[in-house]
C-alpha cells in the first residue's frame, strides 16, 4: 500500500458509509493530508450540504495551506446547489490534488482537474479508481441517462424457486440474508414490485435497520386491483406509487389517490416498463430495487432494463412444475439470446449465498 492509497481508501470508506443518504448524488468523501498529519475530513453528507472538499477544507482551516488533498470523485467546476470545489481547493492553498476519478457528469467531466492544474497545483488521477467508480455505479449512470440505476433481487432455492407449487414462501433464505437485504433496501431509493406480491405476501416494503430509510414503494398494477387495506395503502411507513395502464378504474384511482397513493397511468393497456423507467428518472428517482416476483422481472430483464442482479441462494431444494421462478415470462428463444452475467461475485452469508452480476447487452442493444 502506498501512502496515496492508504489516505484515499480511507476518503473512500467514510464515502461508502454514507449510502442511501446522499442520492441522488454521488458518494463522495476526502481527506486532507499535511506533513504526514490527517488535518481535515471530509465526506458529502446529504443533496444540498456541502461537498466532502468543503467539510475537510473548513475542518483544515489555515492548516490546509501547502497540504495534499485526497478526493475519490473529480472536484466540482459548475455553481449547483454551492460553490465549486475546484475553486474552494484553490482557495485553500493546497499544492497537490489526488482524485480517485473523473466525474461522468457533463456539467464537470475534466473541467474541475482544468481549473486545478490552470492555479498551478499538482494533480494525480486514477488512484483506487476502480473502486471509486464501482462505489457510485448508481450515480454514474443516473447523471449521465437521466434514468434509475435498477437492481434486480430475488431470495431463491438453488433451484431458482421463489415458492412452492401451494404459494407458500415463507421464508426460503436465512435471517442474516433477510437484514442484507434491508440494507439494499435502505440503500435504494424506491422499491418495485407487482402487484400480484402486494396480494399474496401483503409485505411493508420497508427498510428494517437501524437508522434504515424506507425506500419510496411503486406497485405495478395494471387494472388496479391492489386490496385498499393492503399495508402499502394503509400503512403510511413511506409514500407508495402505483403504475397503472388506460384500463384502470376511474373511481379506485380516485380512492387511492384520496388516501395519499400517487398513481400514474402508462399508456398501454399494461404497464409499460420503459415508460416506468422514464418517468421514475423524470422524478429524480436514481436507483430502483425490484423485488418480484418472476413476471415483473422477466418484463424488465427482456427489456434489458436491469443494471445488477443480486440473488440469494439458500442451499434448498423445493421442485414441482407449478412452483414459480425469481424469472418468469416467456423466456428467449435460443441460449445465443441469453443474457450473460458479468463481474460476478459470490458472497456467503451463513449458509446462504448472495451472488452479484451485472448483465451485459451487449448481444443486443439496450432496447
Ligand atoms: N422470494 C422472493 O424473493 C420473492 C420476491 C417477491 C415475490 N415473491 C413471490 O412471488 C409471487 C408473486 O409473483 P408473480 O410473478 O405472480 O407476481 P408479481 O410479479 O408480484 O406481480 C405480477 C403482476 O404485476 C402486474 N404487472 C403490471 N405490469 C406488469 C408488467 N409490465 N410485467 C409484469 N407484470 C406486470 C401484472 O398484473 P396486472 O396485469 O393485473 O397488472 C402481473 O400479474 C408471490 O408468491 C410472492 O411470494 C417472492
Amino acid at each position: 500500500m502506498t501512502e496515496h492509497t492508504f489516505y484515499m481508501d480511507l476518503a473512500l470508506q467514510n464515502a461508502q458509509a454514507m449510502k442511501g443518504q446522499t442520492d441522488p448524488n454521488p458518494l463522495v468523501g476526502s481527506v486532507i493530508v499535511n506533513d504526514n498529519r490527517i488535518v481535515g475530513i471530509g465526506t458529502h453528507l446529504k443533496a444540498g450540504e456541502p461537498h466532502a472538499e468543503i467539510h475537510a477544507i473548513r475542518m483544515a482551516g489555515e492548516q490546509a495551506k501547502g497540504g495534499t488533498i485526497y478526493v475519490t470523485l473529480e472536484p466540482c467546476s459548475h455553481y449547483g446547489r454551492t460553490g465549486p470545489c475546484a475553486v474552494a481547493i484553490k482557495g485553500a492553498g493546497i499544492k497537490k490534488v489526488v482524485i480517485a476519478t473523473l466525474d461522468p457528469n457533463p456539467l464537470v467531466a475534466g473541467n474541475g482537474v482544468k481549473i486545478l492544474e490552470e492555479a498551478g497545483m499538482e494533480v494525480i488521477i486514477g488512484v483506487r479508481e476502480e473502486e471509486a467508480r464501482q462505489m457510485n455505479e448508481v450515480f454514474n449512470k443516473f447523471i449521465v441517462e437521466k434514468k434509475p440505476f435498477i437492481t434486480l433481487k430475488a431470495g431463491t432455492t438453488l433451484d431458482g424457486k421463489i415458492a412452492t407449487h401451494t404459494m407458500d414462501s415463507k421464508w426460503i433464505t436465512s435471517a442474516a440474508s433477510r437484514q442484507d437485504v434491508h440494507r439494499l433496501r435502505h440503500e435504494n431509493m424506491a422499491i418495485l414490485v407487482g402487484v400480484n406480491t402486494v396480494i399474496e405476501d401483503d409485505p411493508e416494503l420497508t427498510a428494517r435497520i437501524p437508522n434504515g430509510r424506507h425506500p419510496l414503494r411503486i406497485i405495478l398494477d395494471s387494472t388496479l386491483r391492489i386490496p385498499l387495506d393492503s399495508k402499502v395503502v394503509t400503512d403510511k411507513l413511506a409514500d407508495t406509487w402505483i403504475f397503472t395502464s388506460q384500463q384502470a378504474d376511474s373511481e379506485k384511482e380516485q380512492t387511492l389517490i384520496n388516501k395519499g397513493i400517487k398513481v400514474f397511468r402508462t399508456s398501454s393497456s399494461r404497464v409499460d416498463v420503459k415508460e416506468v423507467v422514464s418517468i421514475l428518472g423524470e422524478q429524480l428517482v436514481s436507483s430502483v430495487l425490484i423485488e418480484g416476483g418472476g413476471s415483473v422481472h422477466a418484463s424488465f430483464l427482456e427489456q434489458h432494463l436491469i443494471d445488477k442482479v443480486v440473488l440469494y441462494f439458500a442451499p434448498k431444494l423445493i421442485g414441482g412444475k407449478a412452483a414459480p421462478t425469481f424469472l418468469e415470462g416467456t423466456g428467449f428463444e435460443k441460449m445465443a439470446d441469453a443474457v450473460d452475467l458479468t463481474h460476478t461475485e459470490i458472497i456467503k452469508i451463513g449458509q446462504d449465498f448472495k451472488f452479484i452480476g451485472y448483465p451485459q447487452y451487449s448481444k443486443g442493444e439496450k432496447k
